[in-house]
């Protein structure tokens, strides 16, 4: 199979890692996969917190339901959204949605593991307290990564003929 299609087929959650840290030089190749996702006028709206204090790692954890997850993660990348920069909502939003998808795959491709944390955006004030980050920058998400301590997760996805409406 063509080697992406086969990196977005393989790409799963994962959600459970060693305690194997993450090189800078590693983090920052995962950020530069994200910023090479399309946006509406290269506009670029996506700012990043690369966190891997683990004082500040237990702080966050206590700001979601997820608190497994994140405080057994080596490193975490919070996401977001400029909203200085942004000249579209929905399309500066879009534009994030994709850049995240790019670091998700590049994760997986690195041969580490990463899972896109959504429910912790509940807290994200909290969140953006901790890592002092203004009221300029919205919080799009977290991520947690680090290397996999499994990779027998399984998914699912509905059939095709489920989402096509149709074809003319
Ligand atoms: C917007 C968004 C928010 C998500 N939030 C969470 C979350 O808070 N916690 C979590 O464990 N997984 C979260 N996920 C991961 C999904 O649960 C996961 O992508 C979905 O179940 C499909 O599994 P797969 O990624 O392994 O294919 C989120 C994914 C997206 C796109």
């Amino acid at each position: 199979m063509q080697p992406v299609l086969q990196a977005i087929y393989d790409r799963r959650s994962r959600r459970e890692f060693t305690d194997q840290i993450i090189d800078v030089e590693v983090l920052n190749e995962i950020i530069k996969a994200g910023i090479w996702a399309p946006s509406g006028l290269n506009n670029q709206p996506w700012r990043f917190v690369v966190i891997t204090d683990p004082a500040v790692i237990k702080e966050l954890s206590t700001t979601t339901h997820y608190t497994h997850i994140v405080e057994g993660a080596p490193a975490l990348i919070a996401v977001y959204l400029d909203t200085q920069t942004m000249y579209d909502e929905v399309k500066d939003h879009q534009a994030v949605g994709a850049c995240i998808q790019n670091m998700l795959l590049a994760i997986e491709d690195l041969g580490l593991g990463g899972v896109w944390l959504g429910q912790i955006l509940k807290n994200k004030n909290d969140v953006s307290d901790i890592l002092g980050v203004g009221d300029d920058y919205d919080l799009m998400a977290v991520l947690a990564l680090g290397h996999p301590a499994k990779t027998d997760q399984q998914s699912n996805r509905k059939n095709l003929e489920d989402f096509i409406l149709k074809y003319i």
